[in-house]
Order: structure tokens, then C-alpha cells, then sequence
């Protein structure tokens, strides 16, 4: 299936030119409001960003498998990382830090926001994300899209990224003892950062360890 099935290429073409958009604008204010914290406090919190636009396959995908009918409407609702960034950091810290630098930036809406380093998910899973909703703005108005900002440390995007091959390697069901070895590299990861960041603090605040 895809969207031909749709009666209206034209709006998808459109929504699909909307995103690309709202990706190119948030990229490049993000970049902004991280420069401006570099040059205020002498320090980047950012160790790489990535972005990506959802394929149109795994938007269908993705819309079939929470059972909903494909159309514009559902796509606009329930997908809510058409618009995807992930910024990936050194320390626990500086997670926050890009937190709190896009909380008290006045260019974006906060539409939600969970903290899965607080509350890692059952998988094992640790990152913090935002949606957060990008204008754009047209002549005659202004158009708010939905983006999603997945913000981890380098060592919760290895985690991650191995997690992500073993769902691939596994469509239906992840065995057992491979969830549960999952889990197990999820602890040792959380307790590296938090190492981590301890010696770098220490680091930091003398001179002569
Ligand atoms: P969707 O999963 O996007 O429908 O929404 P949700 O409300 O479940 O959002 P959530 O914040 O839980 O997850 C959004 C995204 O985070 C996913 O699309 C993945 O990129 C990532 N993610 C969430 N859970 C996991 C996980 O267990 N493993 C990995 N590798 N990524 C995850
Ligand atoms: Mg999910």
C-alpha cells in the first residue's frame, strides 16, 4: 500500500514539502540557540546531530501497525516523528543542558515531553524526547508541524542503535534472553554515564586529582 491509495497526491506532495520545511528550520534554530549558549558559556554540549525525514513506507508502516487507516488525517494526528532530530552528547549534563536551552528558547512550542534517563522504559530504552512544533509561516498564515527532538548521550545511542538491529533481526519477537542481555547493557550503560559524569566533574573542578 502507499499513499496512491489516497485520492489526493497534490496534499500529500504538500504536507511532504511542509515537513521538509519545518526539518530545515529546525535545524538550523537549533543550531543557532546552541552557538548562542557556546558563546556564552565557552562550552558545547553537542558532540553530533543528526536528522531525518520518515520514509513514506515507514510512516504506512508505522500508521498500520497502531491500526489506523491510512489517510492524511491519521498521518497528521497519530505519526508524530515525521520530523525527526536526535542530538547525541557527551555527559548526562549536557543533555540537560540542550533541555533546558530549548525549554527557554522562545522559537519553539513544547507540545510534550518525556524523560526516559529519569524513567528508562522497560526495554531499557534511556533518551530524552520532545515533540516540539515547528511554524511555518505562509503568506496568509502560519502552520505548526510537528517535530520530535530525541536528546542521549553517546553511550544511550550505542545502546540504542544496538537495540534497534536486534528489533530489526527479530520482526515478530525479540527472544527472551536476548531482551533480558538488553536490559542488563541498559544498567551497565546508566551506570557508566553516571561515572562518567562524576570524573568529569572531578576533572573539572581541580586542578591537581
Ligand atoms: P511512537 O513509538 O513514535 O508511536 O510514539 P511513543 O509515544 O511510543 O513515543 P516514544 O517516545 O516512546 O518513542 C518514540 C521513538 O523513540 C521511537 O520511534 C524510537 O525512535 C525511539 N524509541 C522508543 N523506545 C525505544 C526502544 O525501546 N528502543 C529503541 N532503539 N528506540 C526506541
Ligand atoms: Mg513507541
Amino acid at each position: 500500500m502507499s499513499y496512491n491509495v489516497l485520492a489526493d497526491k497534490d496534499k500529500i506532495s504538500e504536507l511532504i514539502l511542509k515537513y521538509n520545511l519545518a526539518l530545515d528550520l529546525l535545524e538550523t534554530q537549533l543550531n543557532m540557540i546552541i552557538k548562542e549558549f557556546e558563546f556564552k558559556n565557552k562550552y558545547n554540549p553537542v558532540e553530533h546531530i543528526k536528522s531525518r525525514l520518515k520514509s513514506e513506507s515507514s510512516a504506512l508502516e508505522k500508521l498500520e501497525k497502531k491500526g489506523y487507516d491510512i489517510t492524511i488525517e491519521n498521518l497528521k494526528n497519530h505519526i508524530h516523528d515525521m520530523v525527526g532530530i536526535r542530538i547525541v552528547c557527551s555527559f548526562i549534563s549536557d543533555v540537560y543542558d540542550i533541555v533546558n536551552i530549548i525549554k527557554n528558547s522562545k522559537q519553539f512550542k513544547i507540545k510534550s515531553e518525556k524523560d526516559y534517563i529519569e524513567n528508562p522504559k522497560d526495554t531499557g530504552y534511556i533518551s530524552y524526547h520532545m515533540i516540539v512544533l515547528v511554524p511555518i509561516y505562509f503568506n496568509d498564515n502560519i502552520e505548526y508541524i510537528e517535530a520530535e527532538i530525541q536528546i542521549r548521550t553517546i553511550a544511550m545511542d550505542f545502546w540504542a542503535s544496538l537495540d534497534h538491529k536486534i528489533q530489526y533481526k527479530f520482526p515478530e519477537e525479540t527472544p527472551k534472553s536476548v531482551k533480558e542481555e538488553l536490559y542488563d547493557c541498559s544498567l551497565v550503560i546508566q551506570a557508566l554515564d553516571r561515572k562518567m559524569y562524576q570524573l568529569n566533574e572531578n576533572v573539572k573542578n581541580s586542578n591537581n586529582l
